[in-house]
This record gives C-alpha cells, structure tokens and sequence, in this order.
C-alpha cells in the first residue's frame, strides 16, 4: 500500500465519524482534500451536511464536487472538522502549516466541537519539531518579527534556521490572509506550550503551526491499517 493509500484509508474513517446535517470544517492538504471527495460522493448519495472549507483551495474543490458550502461568519459554530497534519505527536498535538492555512485552519478548528485529525503514519512522532514549524507573520516589519521569533524561541529552548517560504516563482509565499511565513527547523520542541506562547508574545505574528489542546481524534493510516487515537488532555493519547 501506498502512502495515499495511508492517507485514504484514514480519511474513509474519518467519514464515519459523519452524521447527517453536520456542519462541518474541511482541512487544507492532500489528505484533507481525499477526505473531501469521499465526502462529496456521500453528497451526491443524498447526505445532508453544509462545511465551511479552511483554505480558498479547499473551497475551489468542494465547490467543484458540488459539497454544500458556507462561511464561518454566516456559520460561527461548527459540529466536527476534519484536517490533516504535519506531525501529530502522544498527546495529540500537532504541527499544521505545510500547505500554507494554519491560520484558517485553527480559527475554524477552535470553531468546532471536535477536530478530527486524518493523516498517514508517517506523521506520527514522539517529538514535535522535525518539520519546520510554520508561523504566519503580517508583511510589515518582517525583519523585525523574524528576530524576535529567534530571541524568544531561544528562549524556549528552540533553535534553527527561519526561513521565509517562498513560492513557486521564488517571490514570498502570500497566505488566504495576506500574510508571509516562516519555516522554523528547531528540529526538536521540548516545551510546544512554552514555545506557543512566546511566539504569541510578538505583535508581528498572526498564528504558528502548534495546535495544543485542539485535536480530539487522530486518525492514521499505515501499513498495519488505521489506528484511531483519542486525545485525554493531561496523558498520552489512547487507542480506541
Ligand atoms: C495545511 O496548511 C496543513 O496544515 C496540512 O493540513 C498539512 O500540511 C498536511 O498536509 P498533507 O495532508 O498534504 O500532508
């Protein structure tokens, strides 16, 4: 089996966890958006749910495969989201970003109920860190906003190149938001909560890629099939 396959198999569980008449959040990613043409075909079957997509990139697919959709602001509260990830580690949590949505994505997972996470095991880690963690900046001051991710991560204990992401045709990479982002290779995080917060601390950023106490189910896919982890705050994620 491939890693798609991976990815497959713990989105088409992820679909079970959806009842009729949900509203629901649709993640940004590759495995996000094989979550969103199952789900489109449940649609076309006849189920009943309205979602509000985390990224304009998930919104032009589940538009196009005709998945009922709405904004955040016109549905505020949400019953179940659905994304992938970059790392989901014990406790479930995560680092999210790869694609460019953090910030989409964690106001419209903190909008849920629950958040379901659905990713391939390769995601799976003991440690956050080893990919770069995302942080969303606003374009003014960026040189500025840079420094002071590196003084207070090192204060944190995180170390490592920042690097500001940049597109295909080598100009800064322009998130939904507008903003810019930097990759941080800190390699290991030791204290996420500790980490979060400090980057909290700077005007200059929007939202890093940490999502701490968010994710309630991982769902992830791999060679000896899906396993379903669930998220108990304060202890290691258990399997269910
Ligand atoms: C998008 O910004 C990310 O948070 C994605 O959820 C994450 O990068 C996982 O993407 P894949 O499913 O493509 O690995």
């Amino acid at each position: 089996m491939s890693v798609k396959d991976h990815k497959l198999a713990a989105a088409r569980r992820a679909l079970g966890f959806v009842e009729p008449k949900m509203r629901l959040g649709l993640g940004t990613g590759s495995t996000a958006s094989l979550f969103v043409e199952l789900l489109a075909a449940e649609v076309q079957s006849g189920l009943s749910v309205l979602c509000v997509p985390t990224s304009e990139e998930t919104r032009a697919l589940a538009a196009k495969l005709g998945v009922p959709l709405t904004t955040l602001d016109e549905t505020p509260l949400l019953d179940l989201t659905i994304d992938g990830a970059d790392e989901v580690d014990g406790e479930l949590r995560l680092i999210k970003g790869g694609g460019g949505a953090l910030l989409r994505e964690k106001i419209v997972a903190t909008a849920s109920d629950r958040m379901i996470v659905i990713a391939d095991e390769s995601k799976r880690v003991d440690k956050l860190g080893t990919f770069p963690l995302p942080v969303e900046v606003v374009r003014f001051g960026v040189t500025a906003t840079r420094n002071m991710i590196e003084m207070l991560a090192h204060d944190s204990g995180c170390q490592g190149d920042i690097t500001l992401r940049l597109a295909r045709d080598g100009t800064p990479f322009v998130t939904d938001g507008g903003n810019y982002i930097f990759d941080c290779s800190f390699g290991s995080v030791d204290d996420p909560e500790s980490l979060d917060e400090a980057l909290k601390f700077i005007p200059g950023v929007v939202e890093n890629g940490l999502f701490l106490g968010i994710a309630d189910v991982a769902i992830i896919g791999g060679a000896d099939g899906v396993s379903v982890l669930e998220a108990h705050y304060g202890e290691s994620a258990e399997a269910v």
